[in-house]
């Protein structure tokens, strides 16, 4: 069958995989190709049994994976054949040289570049959909057009807003789809090809398209502020445990003012996940670079809670603990850094498991998805450390259960039976607040939750 155009996508991960397949099964007339260094990756993905887990990704990749989709270690073939190449490689934060531990590691996005250079024979269009500092755009640019085979690429920003764990809803029934070019007649042409593709079932009203640097900065810039929200709840939790007001009384009141919205005010140990720090600290670091000392001060602000958050976690339970940690049983309930994925990076539950460890308890952790993820993250410590998919098995003779991800799981638990085979007093904390508080005190629990207090 022919297609009407071929799309190749270079790196199989979180984003550039559910991405690619949700392209593909909505648009039948266009072939789709995902590349990516790791074999085994790749192999995975020809397989049910895929390298990520996220709901309802495999029932999209079987719709399509054969007929329009296609996953491949060939790198260089599949750049010469495609039209348009969407880059989702890694965009890590910076561990060396100028800009460690704040600014993007660019160096997969630079080698990307050089491979579409060194493999094609024709114009393309090249897609930014790795999170990218502003002005990424015009570095790609130098590279790809400085060629001697008289090639012509133009390259588009076209951030992804996925969310793990709801991915799929999220590429299905998108907020919007932001495309950003450069304002030339050849930008704007290859955007409309872009916007093309979408309005397959994307409705036109929420394509947004505007010149490539706002793009750029639009990513950095709603990351930066989903993170705020949550620092900014989590920094009133500690006001609340000292004042007696409940910080999900607090939610729910202002949340109910459509200008402050009602998501993302759930106060928790913290945010987890491989964007919201990254990204922060790259936008820290550009405004640095660019002198901006006070804006770079206020968003640096909104990690610095997140950190200050997870250590007032522990430092909450060491306190309650009768200040020593050393020789009990902690259940960790959760290690995945948000209900609904295996992903573990930058989750909260591993910053809490170090900390307790420092303190010598033996922990115990559980999780339905993370627990292979867990046990690489913390296979230097594994002689404290036991793993188990069985709630009910992590918490025996546990001193206390740390609730450290908001799976529903956990909120059908039989929490008598919990509380029974446990060490007495019992401690229960509620790292997400999505426990009946009330309930575990009845049952005989001593309880701490985020943001209230109970004394
Ligand atoms: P990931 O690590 O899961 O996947 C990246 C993939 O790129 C890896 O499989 C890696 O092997 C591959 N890769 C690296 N260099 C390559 C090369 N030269 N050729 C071929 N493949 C190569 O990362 P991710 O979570 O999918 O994130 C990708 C980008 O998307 C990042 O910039 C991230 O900030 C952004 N993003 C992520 C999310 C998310 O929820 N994870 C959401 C929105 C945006
Ligand atoms: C985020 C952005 O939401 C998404 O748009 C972007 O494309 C990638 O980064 P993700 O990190 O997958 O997505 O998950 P998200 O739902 O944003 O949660 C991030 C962290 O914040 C999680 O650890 C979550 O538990 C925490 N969180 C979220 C809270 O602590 N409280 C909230 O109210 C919401």
């Amino acid at each position: 069958m022919g297609f009407e155009k071929k799309i190749l996508c270079i790196g199989a991960g979180y984003v550039g995989g559910p991405t690619m397949a949700v392209i593909a099964a909505k648009s039948p007339q266009v072939k789709v190709t995902v590349v990516d260094i790791n074999e085994e990756k790749i192999k995975a993905w020809q397989t049910d049994q895929l390298p990520i887990y996220e709901p309802d990704l495999l029932a999209v990749v079987q719709k399509a994976r054969g007929k329009n989709l296609f996953f491949s270690t060939e790198i260089e073939k599949n750049i010469n054949d495609a039209d348009i190449i969407f880059v989702s490689v890694n965009t890590p934060t910076k561990t060396f040289g100028e800009g460690a531990g704040k600014a993007s590691d660019l160096q997969y996005i630079e080698s990307t570049a050089r491979s579409i250079i060194a493999a094609s024979n024709s114009n393309k269009i090249v897609v930014e959909k790795s999170t990218l500092p502003v002005k990424t755009a015009s570095a790609l640019e130098k590279i790809l057009n400085n060629n001697d085979k008289g090639l012509k690429f133009e390259v588009l920003s076209n951030p992804e807003f996925l969310a793990e764990g709801s991915a799929i809803r999220n590429l299905e029934f998108p907020d919007r789809v932001l495309i950003g070019s450069r304002e030339t007649e050849s930008g704007i042409n290859a955007r409309q090809q872009l916007v093309d593709i979408y309005l397959n079932w994307v409705p036109r009203e929420k394509i947004i398209e505007s010149n490539v640097w706002s793009s750029e900065l639009s990513k950095l810039t709603a990351n930066a502020f989903l993170a705020q929200k949550i620092s900014s709840i989590n920094s009133i939790s500690a006001l609340c445990e000292k004042t007696g007001a409940d910080v999900g009384e607090i939610s729910k009141a202002i949340g109910a003012d459509n200008r402050i919205g009602n998501k993302f005010l759930n106060a928790s140990i913290g945010f987890g996940g491989s964007c919201f720090k990254k990204d922060i600290l790259n936008l820290v670091y550009i405004c640095e670079s660019l002198g901006l000392i006070e804006v770079a001060a206020y968003w640096e602000g909104v990690i610095k809670i997140n950190e200050y958050q997870e250590s007032r976690f522990v430092k909450r339970m060491l306190a309650s603990m009768f200040n020593t940690l050393a020789g009990k049983k902690i259940a960790l309930f959760g290690f995945a850094f948000k209900a609904n994925t295996g992903d573990t990076r930058e989750t909260p539950a591993y910053y809490i498991a170090r900390q307790l460890l420092v303190e010598r308890a033996n922990l115990s952790i559980t999780d339905p998805k993370a627990i292979p993820n867990a046990k690489i993250d913390l296979m230097d410590f594994v002689d404290n450390i036991k793993f188990t998919e069985d709630p009910y098995e992590a918490a025996k003779e546990a001193d206390a259960i740390a609730v450290m991800t908001e799976w529903d799981l956990y909120k059908t638990l039989d929490y008598q039976k919990l509380f029974d085979s446990m060490r007495k007093p019992a401690f229960l904390f509620d790292g997400r607040n999505i426990l009946d508080h009330n309930e575990l005190m009845n049952i005989g629990f001593d309880v701490h939750a985020i943001g209230k207090s109970f004394d």
